[in-house]
């Protein structure tokens, strides 16, 4: 696949087909996409890959809590949006609402949108990406951004749809005990990886992005 026609055609898949994906396959996938840049080459990633048995541990144990009424305790607790952030923000959550059929009211209906990020979308399979905590946070986590990436746009040349997601990690004791992270790494992120179903409403997002003068500032050129 041409690397424009790629990153173009990226986008977070929220509903996936059930057909497992073969370990070799993700090896290949995590293999190329370990070729990403890191500071000084220190490769901090360090990914679990769950499928199965692990995986619907991790699921079940994610939505107790939520219907225990835990509250998502992640590392690094995301501050509220404000101003043109929350913007897009309820941007997207809108479009995806209406694809999903989701009334403003209709709080069951937005419960259990939110239930399904913290069972990995029902992917088959889902990649932990963590970090040893003795590392600089800023560099290690530009490190792991740099690697989903091009996780994501690999896991295209397979037929594989991706979402980079923090809500399946945002228990990360739950993640901890059952891919058997210790306590020294910091769980960053995780992605759902599997085969898209594509007649899956949410699939059909499209999500917008800021001119490009919104996000650019240009000195020099004249
Ligand atoms: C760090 C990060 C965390 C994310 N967490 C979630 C998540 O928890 N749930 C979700 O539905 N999407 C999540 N996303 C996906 C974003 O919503 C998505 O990338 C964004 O809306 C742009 O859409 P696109 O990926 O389809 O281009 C996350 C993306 C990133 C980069």
């Amino acid at each position: 696949m041409d690397i424009l026609e790629a990153i173009r055609a990226r986008k977070s898949i929220r509903g996936y087909k059930p057909e497992p994906i073969s370990k070799e396959i993700l090896r290949e996938i995590i293999d190329i996409a370990t070729h990403a840049p890191s500071t000084a080459n220190t490769q901090p990633w360090e990914i679990t890959v769950v499928t199965g048995k692990v995986l619907n541990n991790i699921q079940q144990a994610n939505i107790d809590l939520l219907n225990y009424g835990a509250t998502p305790n992640p590392t690094d607790p995301p501050k509220p949006f404000s101003g043109k952030y929350r913007r897009r923000q309820l941007d997207l959550a809108l479009q995806l609402f209406e694809l999903m059929g989701i009334a403003r009211g209709d709080k069951e209906g937005r419960a259990e949108w939110w239930q399904r990020g913290f069972r990995f979308f029902d992917a088959p399979a889902a990649l932990i990406l963590s970090v040893d905590k003795s590392l600089d946070e800023l560099h290690s986590l530009l490190d792991v951004g740099a690697i989903i990436q091009t996780i994501c746009l690999t896991a295209l040349n397979y037929g594989l749809g991706t979402c980079i997601q923090d809500q399946g990690v945002m228990f990360p004791e739950v993640v901890r005990s059952f891919a058997h992270i210790p306590e020294s790494k910091q769980i960053v992120i995780g992605i759902a990886i599997g085969y898209p179903d594509w007649d899956f409403p949410a699939n059909k997002v499209v999500s917008t992005r800021e001119p490009l003068e919104n996000v650019t500032t240009w000195y020099g050129f004249d």
